[in-house]
This record gives structure tokens, C-alpha cells and sequence, in this order.
């Protein structure tokens, strides 16, 4: 698979290794927006810049129908727009908050536990995230898709703040610590106990090795994907 990396920071140099590892071949390293004469001609794009550069990375990747695969988080506001520009030009599109297998089970927990939870009006429930301090967006999109998946199933909350709230928004705390990967935790608190499930990750490799598998696993598709896609269906 030929594969160009949009974002070459930490995450893209690990999915480089990662990528080569698997016997891939990388065909474009770039840290500036992509055009036809820069890309190379990829298989496929995966995409880890930054908030400000994601939406127009992506619809320069899929207008020359090239499929995307987009870890950048804190763009979301214009992902509809971009899975319109997806279907519009009968190519793919994948974006994960997070790619790791561990985390995506987690959502799956998180979701389970939201469902359990449901008829017990006693307990209030809010979200922490911790990561390292180069980090640019708060909440974490990770910490997002948690949120989603407890106002799936719990009608008390509608949206959530990035701060307590006794209201009908899910409280997240975004706590920024030297170099700490990505921790999420959900807390369900009563006047009497509290329950909690949590993920932590050891390093960046798991996030990686997920978008390289999701590009593998693109090639060919049309239309709009997330992870449950790639490691549930
Ligand atoms: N989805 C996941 O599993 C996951 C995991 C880790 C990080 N992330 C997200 O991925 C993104 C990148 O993370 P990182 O840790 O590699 O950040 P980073 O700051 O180390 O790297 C970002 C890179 O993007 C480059 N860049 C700047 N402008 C660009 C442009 N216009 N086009 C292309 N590249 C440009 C920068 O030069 C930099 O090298 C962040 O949004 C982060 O939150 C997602």
C-alpha cells in the first residue's frame, strides 16, 4: 500500500515506523496543506495535523478522490461537510478520536455501563481526561466520544461543558500533566459510593498501529466509516 502521511509530527513518525514495519511504502511526509503535486500519489491519506489544518487537508485528499483516514481532533464543527465532500466524489472517509483497540472498547463499555445506569437518578455522572501539556484542543476528541456515548442513553444530559455542571450538560475535567499519552476515566457518584471505569494508555504506539490497520482496511470502500467499522463489523 502506498500511503502519505499528512502531519508529520509525533504521531505520523510513529505511524511511519509502524507503516514501514508492515512493509508499506511511504510516498509523502508532509507538514504543509496537500496538493496533487505533493501527495504522490498515495493508495491512501492519513491525516494527524492540527485542529486549524484538518478540514481543508482532508477535502484537498478526497476532491482527487484519494481516501482519508483523520486522527487530528478539535476540527469537528465541519465533519459533516467533509463526509458530504466524501460521498460527493464517490470516495472514503474515516475519522477516529481514537484508533487504539483498547480505547474503542472502552467506548463500548462506556456505552454498556451508560445503559445500566439509566433508571438510577441517584448517581450523576461526569467525565475526566489527562494528557500531555503540548496538547492543543480540550476536551480530548476521546473525551467527546464518551460523552456521546453516555447522552445515547442517558436523557438527564444533552450536551456537555468542559467544566462541573449541575445542569443538563455532562461535566468534563481536562487536566494537561507532562508527557501522559491519553488517560480517560467516566465516574458515576452517588451520596454514598462512586463507580468508576477507566483507560490508560502506556504510549502512542497503540493509536498508530489502529490508523495504519484503518487504512488497510479502507482501500476500496466508499463512503463515511469510524473505528467500530474497522474492528467491530
Ligand atoms: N485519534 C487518535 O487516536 C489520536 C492520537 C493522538 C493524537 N491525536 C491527534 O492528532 C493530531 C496530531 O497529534 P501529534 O501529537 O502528532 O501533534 P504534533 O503537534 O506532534 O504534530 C502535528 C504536525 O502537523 C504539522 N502541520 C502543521 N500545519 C500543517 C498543515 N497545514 N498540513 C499538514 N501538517 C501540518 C506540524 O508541522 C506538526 O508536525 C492532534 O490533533 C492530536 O490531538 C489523535
Amino acid at each position: 500500500m502506498k500511503i502519505a502521511l499528512v502531519g508529520y509530527g509525533k504521531m505520523g513518525k510513529i505511524i511511519d515506523e509502524i507503516a514501514s514495519s508492515k512493509g508499506h511504502e511511504i510516498v509523502a511526509r508532509l507538514s504543509e496543506t496537500p496538493t496533487a503535486e505533493n501527495l504522490n500519489n498515495p493508495d491512501v491519506v492519513i491525516e494527524f495535523s492540527q485542529p486549524e489544518a484538518a478540514f481543508i487537508n482532508i477535502k484537498n485528499c478526497l476532491e482527487l478522490q484519494i481516501p482519508v483516514v483523520c486522527g487530528t481532533t478539535g476540527w469537528l464543527a465541519r465533519k459533516a461537510e467533509v463526509e458530504s465532500i466524501a460521498e460527493a466524489n464517490t470516495t472514503a472517509f474515516l475519522y477516529g478520536s481514537n484508533f487504539s483497540l483498547g480505547v474503542n472498547l472502552f467506548f463500548a463499555l462506556n456505552e454498556k455501563l451508560a445503559k445500566l445506569m439509566r433508571p438510577f437518578d441517584e448517581y450523576k455522572v461526569q467525565l475526566k481526561e489527562i494528557h500531555h501539556t503540548h496538547k492543543k484542543d480540550a476536551p480530548s476528541g476521546s473525551a467527546i466520544s464518551l460523552a456521546e456515548g453516555i447522552m445515547a442513553h442517558d436523557a438527564r444530559y444533552n450536551a456537555w461543558k468542559l467544566e462541573e455542571t449541575k445542569g443538563a450538560e455532562l461535566g468534563i475535567f481536562a487536566i494537561r500533566e507532562d508527557e501522559v499519552p491519553g488517560t480517560h476515566k467516566v465516574y458515576y457518584r452517588s451520596d454514598l459510593d462512586e463507580i468508576e471505569i477507566s483507560h490508560t494508555a502506556f504510549s502512542r504506539n497503540g493509536f498508530a498501529q489502529g490508523a495504519v490497520i484503518a487504512a488497510e482496511w479502507i482501500i476500496g470502500k466508499k463512503g463515511n466509516f469510524t473505528m467500530k467499522d474497522v474492528l467491530f463489523s
